[in-house]
């Protein structure tokens, strides 16, 4: 055959593998919203940067009538390019392929990118919408899954791993988004669940549609297992690129710092002003952020979930770093379950790929009750602990207000190995806020007491006592704990600063084979 019919049959083969499952199941995919696996990559990757791998790739199994159905790339896209101009690994599974369930040589495909990012050091992103395990390959296909999950594990920490969920996700083939770092979920056209609605019928006899059970805004705001619910595809996509620009390639290489021409000294009166004169008294966390980050501009992880703490990223003069952030205006900021899973995965995010660390702590405790006890608070609360103590990258803490009890030491503080810690001239630091404080001292005296004025009088009176010596920064400060109290309008510059006398930082935990975190 000449040369030019046989770049003829290449460019023929490549157009009917670009097609999928054909014309009319794009068609269908499109009219419930969705684009197809080769239509995100395309809007992922930088123009014109993607190179395939393994479009020729195709199933070996001939049970069930298979060996007559044929699709050039089995099911998946798999291959890599860039994302402003630094390298990804990327697959895209195609639902309009035996709809996108997973075949052995599917998986086959997909490990080759994940060992290549792992090689390479570079993020992988997978981007799932798939029926689950190919029915028809049995046992097969299952090992195909342990393969990807085997890959995810030992990727983990070493190179960012995002999942976008733009379709159904369902069955074991969950765990292997549930694996990577970040989980992004469309409103309305994806979901997740170990079990679908008809088991769980059967089972339990609950009636739930599949967007009760593992839809986008379930999994972001009860279960914790999506990061953000995004409402379209599109969005999704370029929540993917944001988040890389706070990330390395790697775990041996730092994040990239970009040109920042916000003011490294700019000041704002309004923080001098955001924290109430009464110490009951919420306020947004938030807008402190806002204030202090480059160009106003903080990506929120996990929004709806234990909105009591905050986490996301932002840049202070272009270097990029995590924050956490007690939220005074909800549930007054405190520690419960859920928060202190939800900050504790992400500070060994940050960890792991050499994000400095910054901490704003406006925190009453832990939250009391049975509910916490039975659920294991003292297993959660220790895993934030244990994050925060076993984080070598820059950390830097800020008291905005309250810091009381075991809450003190947990919020990143100088004895969890707190680089930078700062506290702001309101800071109240003690072991329990005033109220309770004298319950337990002068118990004894309280109970003493019969006349009800009597008792305020005397309680009010305490607590004053109890505020002059210890709702302040100074005892904190004397020992060393706090390394100086600063105006809060200069907090940016104060942390812009402290990143960067820590930008060498060196520090070690003991050589052992991993850590036992409480989980
Ligand atoms: C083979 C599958 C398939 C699968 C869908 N298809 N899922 N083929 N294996 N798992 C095929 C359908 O037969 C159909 O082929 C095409 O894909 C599109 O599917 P539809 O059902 O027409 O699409 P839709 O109505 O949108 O429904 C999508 C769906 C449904 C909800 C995903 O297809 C579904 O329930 N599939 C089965 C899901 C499932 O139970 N998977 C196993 C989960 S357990 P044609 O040729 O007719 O177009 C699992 C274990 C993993 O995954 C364990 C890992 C450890």
């Amino acid at each position: 055959m000449p040369i030019e019919d046989k770049i003829k049959e290449l460019m023929e083969m490549r157009q009917k593998a670009r097609l999928g499952g054909g014309e009319k199941r794009i068609e269908s995919q499109h009219q419930k919203g969705k684009y197809t696996a080769r239509e995100r990559i395309e809007m992922l990757l930088d123009e014109g940067s993607f190179e395939e791998f393994d479009m020729f790739v195709s199933h070996r199994t001939v049970d069930f009538g298979l060996d007559k159905k044929h699709y050039l790339s089995d099911g998946v896209v798999t291959g890599y390019g860039t994302i402003d101009g630094r390298l990804v690994y990327v697959f895209s599974q195609d639902f309009t392929v035996f709809g996108g369930s997973l075949s052995e040589m599917y998986a086959q495909k997909i490990c080759k990118v994940m060992d290549k990012a792992m090689k390479i050091g570079a993020p992988l992103i997978g981007i799932n919408d798939s029926g689950g395990a190919r029915i028809q390959e049995g046992v097969k296909s299952l090992g195909g899954y342990a393969d990807i999950f085997q890959r995810n594990i030992m990727a983990s920490g070493v190179v960012p791993q995002i999942s976008a969920i733009f379709g159904p996700c369902a069955g074991g083939a969950v765990y292997s988004p549930a694996l990577t770092d970040f989980t992004i979920m469309t409103k309305g056209t994806s979901y997740m669940f170990v079990t679908g609605p008809k088991v769980v019928k059967t089972v339990t006899g609950e009636t739930v549609t599949e967007e009760e059970l593992g839809g986008a805004s379930i999994h972001s705001s009860k279960s914790g297992v999506s990061h953000f619910a995004v409402d379209d595809e599109q969005e999704g996509i370029l929540l993917i690129r944001k988040l890389l620009s706070y990330m390395p390639q790697n775990n041996l290489e730092d994040p990239p710092i970009s040109v920042c021409d916000d003011p490294i000294d700019r000041l704002d009166d309004m923080l001098n002003e955001i924290i109430p004169e009464n110490p009951n008294k919420p306020y947004d966390v938030k807008d402190v952020i806002f204030s202090i980050v480059d160009y106003n501009e903080f990506v929120e992880v996990q929004r709806n979930y234990a909105p009591n703490i905050i986490i996301g990223f932002a840049k202070f003069n272009g270097i990029p770093v995590g924050i956490v952030a007690n939220q005074p205006s909800y549930l007054a900021g405190v520690l419960d379950i859920n928060a202190s899973r939800k900050a504790a995965r992400f500070v060994r995010f940050c960890d792991s790929f050499n994000i400095p660390v910054v901490t704003l702590v406006d925190v009453p405790g832990f939250l009391p009750g049975t509910a916490q006890e039975y659920g294991g608070i003292i297993l959660h609360g220790a895993k934030l602990l244990f994050a925060y103590g076993e984080a070598t990258v820059p950390k830097i803490t800020i008291i905005l207000r309250k810091a009381y009890g075991g809450a003190y030491d947990v919020m990143s503080s100088k004895h969890l190995r707190g680089d930078i810690n700062y506290a702001w001239p309101g800071a109240e630091i003690a072991v329990m806020g005033p109220r309770g404080a004298i319950e337990v001292l002068h118990a004894k005296e309280l109970k003493e007491i019969e006349d009800d004025a009597e008792k305020a009088k005397f309680i009010n009176q305490k607590e004053n006592e109890y505020k002059q010596k210890f709702a302040n920064p100074y005892v904190a400060a004397k020992y060393g704990y706090i390394d100086d109290v600063i105006e809060p309008r200069n907090s940016r510059f104060r942390i812009i600063r402290a990143l960067q006398m820590l930008a060498t930082k060196k520090d070690q935990n003991p050589p052992k084979k991993h850590s036992n975190i409480p989980l």
